[in-house]
């Protein structure tokens, strides 16, 4: 995904824009863009790399001092990362900028439409194409000219739009790639990919719906569709505090908010959990009742560490609630003509809400009649908006790449959700007031963990040269140990394998040699001696075993070399506690290795192309 910037109003457009961009440049951060009108003339500056070579670029440059303007950080899709193929892209006859997030996925005959036309291309990308063609068809209402050619595209956008001959106009517009816009108090209106950058001026923002298109004038603003058909979106206030999204002494996004994490677990949990009734109270789910429980097969579908979640809360929703559910990519199940039967519930989970496969599987879920719900963090995204009925995450805004307060966010809510289901099947009231007094305990948990943060960063650095590495884990844990891989994986560029640990011997025991690093989730439970013989079999092959244990589990000493301890947990909740030294781990090695954590290479935040 990329993010998109633009302010018009009466101060010095130039440092809200940059302010603005550096706030969303963990959505993409391949290069950066930005275009300015001053006294009627567009001024383009574009640069690879972060918004921070963008704002040496410009620092002192005449023609960016201008009250009107747009900016873009990307994560390049279409085209490599050059400073042609970098946002903004202009059209070649009238002087309009344009910044784009999204994918225009009939932008090749559109080429070649306007190529025969006479246009000449500067970049490989579909951005430029949109550009060139609002500028064909502009003849003096740039309005007009956006909604016509939007009218002749497909795909997914957020764009904004300026043009040297319309000095006082900003148009917008979205389909499928969010975009809001901030209604500031003095005449003035920043629009953005998302709060982080409004925040700062204004918490009055519009959320603008699929084939909005917005005029932004000093005076005011109107909203039509593509065919100018006026419409009258809510102002809405935006749920978010500057300093959610500010470090606030931490040096990264991601140790801040994996120190969130007991505090993340309480507001998900506030007001949820009815302790004298001994019941579990999920007011988005109400008006779904009867479809939760008659129910007879759940659907749970996700990407990356959304899936993991999904993974554990299937186990739980089988054996707490007792419905037959499945997981699955939401990129596999979109493609593969699923069978979708009567009383299934889909539920699509995501921390942006925007992911596009998780959406694509969504409409495809409505579409064979399933019951869709979300179990979403961001308020307001397309996943949300999307679905029939869901329940927030409320973990707050979640900035670092790699994902982790979300997680347990998600963890929460589908635990919350198997209990609820579970208590109108066939739970008893004290069984599910165990269950919400572990869930209650689990923030004071997880401090305890952090608390030993110096200590795994300890166990970390001896193995922080080590180039492959195994995470291993049964039962509730095998997602665990998926998720502790995807994390060194993607800050750290190690490679990493999770698995089931009873797998290991049908392959990948082959990979291990003298040192590998083998991380098991190892905490007392059920499969805990199966697991004792899963580590046998890499110490008697030369792995070392770093153990995630039980507290006062002295035992595992005598079989691990290294052993991070978790305070005692029932087991379906247990991934709560044992993803905390995984995700530390993975900080820590990244930090040792001299990566930079809140943006490893190649990735965005969310991923809105399929
Ligand atoms: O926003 P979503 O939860 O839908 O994102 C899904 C994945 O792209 C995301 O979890 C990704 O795997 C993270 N980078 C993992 O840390």
């Amino acid at each position: 995904m990329c993010g998109i910037v633009a302010y018009i109003g009466s101060k010095v457009a130039r440092p809200i824009l940059l302010e603005g961009l550096k706030r969303l440049e963990y959505r993409g951060y391949d290069s950066a863009g930005i275009a300015i009108i001053q006294n009627g003339h567009l001024s383009v500056q574009k640069k690879i790399g972060r918004v921070a070579n963008l704002e040496a670029a410009i620092e002192g440059k005449p023609g960016f001092d201008g009250s009107l303007g747009l900016c873009h950080t990307r994560w390049a899709t279409h085209g490599g990362v050059t400073d042609f193929n970098a946002h903004p892209h202009t059209d070649d006859r009238h002087g309009i900028a344009l910044v784009h997030n999204g994918i225009i996925e009939n932008y090749s005959a559109l080429k070649t439409y306007l190529q025969e036309r006479g246009h000449t291309f500067n970049s490989q990308t579909d951005t430029e194409v949109l550009a060139m063609l609002i500028g064909e068809l502009y003849e003096g209402d740039l309005e007009k000219a956006v909604q016509g050619a939007l009218r002749e595209v497909t795909g997914a956008y957020a764009i904004a739009v300026i043009c040297e001959k319309e000095p006082d106009v900003l148009v917008c517009a979205r389909k499928g790639s969010p975009l809001l816009v901030g209604i500031g108090s003095e005449n003035e209106y920043v629009v953005a990919s998302d709060g982080a950058a409004i925040i700062a001026h204004t918490a009055r923002a519009i959320h603008l719906d699929d084939y909005n298109v917005v005029k932004i004038t000093r005076e005011g603003f109107r909203t039509t569709d593509i065919h100018n058909t006026a419409l009258s979106p809510k102002v809405q206030q935006l749920e978010l505090e500057l300093e959610q999204i500010e470090l606030g002494g931490f040096q990264h996004f991601m140790l801040k908010e994996i120190f969130e994490q007991p505090k993340s677990v309480r507001a998900c949990l506030g007001g949820r959990m009815d302790m004298r009734e001994g019941r579990v109270v999920l007011g988005g789910l109400a008006a779904f009742a009867k479809d939760l429980t008659k129910a007879k097969r759940v659907i749970l579908t996700a990407q990356g560490t959304a899936l993991h979640a999904a993974m554990i809360g299937r186990y739980m929703l089988e054996d707490l609630a007792k419905i037959t559910c499945t997981t699955e990519y939401a990129s596999e199940f979109r493609y593969r003509n699923p069978v979708i039967e009567e009383n299934t519930i889909v539920v699509a989970v995501s921390q942006s809400g925007e992911t596009a496969d998780t959406l694509a599987a969504l409409h495809e879920a409505k579409e064979r009649g399933a019951l869709a719900l979300g179990v979403v963090n961001v308020v307001g995204s397309s996943i949300a908006r999307e679905t029939d009925a869901g329940v927030y995450l409320r973990v707050g805004p979640e900035i670092g790449v790699a994902s982790t307060k979300a997680f347990i966010g998600q963890v929460t809510v589908l635990s919350l959700i198997s209990m609820h289901i579970a208590r109108k099947r066939f739970m008893s009231a004290d069984q599910c007031l165990d269950m919400m007094r572990e869930m209650e305990a689990i923030p004071a948990k997880i401090e305890r963990i952090l608390e030993q943060s110096q200590r795994i960063k300890r166990i970390t650095e001896k193995y922080v040269e080590r180039e492959n590495w195994l995470f291993l884990g049964r039962g509730y844990n095998y997602p665990t140990a998926l998720e502790g891989a995807l994390k060194l994986k993607e800050i750290s560029y190690i490679h990493a394998e999770g698995m089931p640990a009873a797998e290991m011997k049908h392959g990948p025991i082959a990979l291990i040699n003298e040192g590998l690093p083998a991380v098991f989730i190892a905490n007392k439970g059920r499969q805990y001696e199966k697991v004792m013989s899963n580590i046998q079999e890499v110490r008697s092959r030369g792995g070392h075993v770093i153990a995630v244990a039980t507290e006062g589990d002295t035992e595992i000493n005598k079989h691990a070399q290294d052993v991070m301890y978790i305070p005692e947990v029932c087991e379906p909740l247990s991934p709560m506690l044992a993803v905390v030294p995984l995700q530390l781990m993975a900080y820590y090695a990244a930090v040792a290795r001299g990566h930079d954590v809140d943006k490893p290479r190649n990735l965005a935040k969310s991923v809105t192309v399929e």
